[in-house]
């Protein structure tokens, strides 16, 4: 009997101390970078006065699968990048395209989202019909992107403007003081479609690019934050999640379907 009870002590003791100084099973807690306006993948949700938006969907999901608990901070998207190149934040996810330039500095996950560039100008322009037209006209778009690197490389002719947020690009644009805007093609038509008064896009997508999640080099979190995003492929929660911010389609690139 005497024996019992010490042996319950001990059991007792042990889990406080286990408890104390953070258990074996304390869920771990990641930060997470993300940017402060980018629809419909990260925004500040008023109602709520959370963050909002299918990469916070995912990430968050991403979080339940792989077992730990994440800490939204937004920021300005060079920010982000910044923020894992010093390693300030384990994790950044922000509908930043996987690059050559950038995979130097910041590791990647397998990638997330088929996305690309695209040009929008105002509903009654007539002279620009595609990235052919931009030679000496004013183009917008956010600093730090691959936006801005495309238009250096690809258009020197046209006047680049490039503006802290996106936002303020569109609104010029709206104003009539930039002739196009050129940004990534989600974020474009979403703007177009629901927020964009008096706005349209015009040609193709420029370049396909990819989404993925960024870590500081050599995160040990990639794995499992990759096992974690196939899981959610695979039983689906990633096309509930999809379906909700962009509407039917599957994983993946249509001719793959
Ligand atoms: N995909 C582009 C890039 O990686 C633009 C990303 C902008 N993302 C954002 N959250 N504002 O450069």
């Amino acid at each position: 009997m005497k024996k019992k009870w010490s042996l319950l002590m001990l059991v007792f003791a042990m889990s406080a101390l286990l408890a104390a100084c953070g258990g074996a099973d304390a869920t771990e807690k990641y930060t997470v970078a993300t940017d402060n306006n980018f629809v419909p993948f990260e925004f500040m949700n008023e109602e709520t006065g959370e963050m909002d938006g299918f990469d916070m969907d995912l990430i968050r999901a991403i979080a339940d699968e792989a077992g730990f608990e994440v800490e939204i901070e937004s920021m300005k998207f060079d920010g982000v990048v910044s923020g894992m190149q010093s390693g300030r934040y384990d994790i950044g996810i922000a509908g930043m395209t996987i690059t050559e330039e950038r995979a130097e500095t910041i590791d990647f996950s397998d990638p997330y989202y088929d996305a690309g560039l695209m040009i929008a100008v105002s509903e009654d322009n007539t002279d620009i019909q595609s990235e052919d037209d931009l030679a000496g006209k004013r183009v917008g778009t956010r600093s730090g992107t691959t936006s801005e690197t495309y238009i250096q490389d690809n258009h020197p002719d046209a006047e680049l403007i490039t503006f802290p947020g996106i936002v303020e690009a569109y609104m010029d644009l709206e104003a009539g003081r930039l002739d196009a805007v050129m940004y990534d093609v989600p974020n474009v038509q979403y703007y177009v479609a629901n927020d964009g008064a008096g706005l349209k896009t015009v040609g193709d997508i420029l370049q396909g690019e990819q989404y993925g999640i960024a870590f500081p080099q050599d995160s040990e979190l990639v794995e499992d934050v990759n096992e974690a995003l196939q899981t959610l492929i695979d039983n689906g929660t990633y096309d509930d999640i999809y379906e909700e911010w962009f509407g039917e389609r599957k994983y993946g690139t249509e001719s793959s379907e």
